[in-house]
């Protein structure tokens, strides 16, 4: 079972709309895939269609250990996708884990557990936009991070900062952990300043940069509101294709074929 973390400090650079379309895809590609959402904020969860108001279990009931992820996990109408869905009980998770013991471990455990029942071929978590105890317990239970950036000027100085963090924690706390991607979403070349910062990211990250860059495209921002990801909302626009490369890039980083 392979954790991929889709991680930026920032918010509004794409994680959810990597995550929710990269697991879709994934899944596609015959991946058994779980979309695991740590946002409060939920919009992995509806962004595939369910609910979050009529939630039984939360991936808040899973870190606080009230229930094991197996029995929170919700199976979706798409072709191998599951999601351990969120809502806003998990803002209070913060304030409740400082007390607890091994804190950063706790979705580490859970997966581990998981992982003997050989559900799932890949876990992509969905990360809050902060470096949270949410955040590093997603970083700690993951070998893997992709970063999504937009191709803006003030991404470059974020992802500098986030480097930074990333060799933090894993010094502290996953000596495992490694990026194993830059995403460049809402990417529009016509803009020169894109052209002009994609070259200086091309300079400084050219090593861990996907090929393929995920175009900005009105499909990608109206699937969720129909509670679905791209490739079931319109199969052979742009950014479904683009997603579709991109996991099959993910697989290839991971597994070696593609
Ligand atoms: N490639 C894209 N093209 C157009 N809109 C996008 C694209 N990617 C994301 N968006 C929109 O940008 C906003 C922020 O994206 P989101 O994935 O929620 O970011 P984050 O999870 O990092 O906060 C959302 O409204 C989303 O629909
Ligand atoms: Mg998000």
């Amino acid at each position: 079972m392979q954790v991929i973390s889709f991680a930026n400090q920032k918010g509004g650079v794409g994680k959810t709309t990597s995550a929710i379309n990269c697991a879709s895809a994934l899944g596609v590609l015959g991946k058994r895939t779980l979309l695991l959402d740590l946002d409060p904020q939920g919009s992995s969860t509806s962004g595939l269609g369910v609910q979050k108001s009529s939630l039984r279990f939360s991936s808040y009931d899973v870190l606080i250990g009230k229930c094991p992820i197996k029995n929170a996990i919700i199976k979706t109408e798409f072709k191998n996708l599951s999601v351990l869905p969120s809502n806003m009980a998990l803002a209070g998770a913060e304030f409740e884990l400082t007390d607890i013991e091994r804190r950063e471990y706790l979705l580490k455990r859970q997966l581990e557990e998981l992982d003997k029942e050989n559900l799932f071929d890949y876990v992509i978590i969905d990360c809050p936009p902060s470096l949270s105890l949410v955040t590093i317990n997603a970083l700690c239970a993951s070998r893997h991070l992709i970063i999504p950036s937009q191709c803006e000027y003030y991404a470059l100085e974020g992802l500098t900062q986030l480097m930074l963090s990333v060799k933090n924690i894993k010094k502290r706390y996953n000596p495992s952990l490694i990026i194993t991607g830059i995403l460049i979403t809402m990417h529009s070349p016509r803009y020169k300043l894109s052209a002009q910062v994609m070259s200086e990211l091309e300079k400084y990250y050219s090593d861990i940069l996907f090929k393929t860059k995920i175009s900005r495209v009105v499909s990608l921002s109206e699937a969720p509101s129909f509670g679905k990801p791209i490739y079931y909302y319109s199969r052979y626009s742009k950014g479904s294709l683009e997603y579709l490369e991109v996991a099959k890039e993910i697989i290839s980083r991971i597994e070696g074929i593609f």
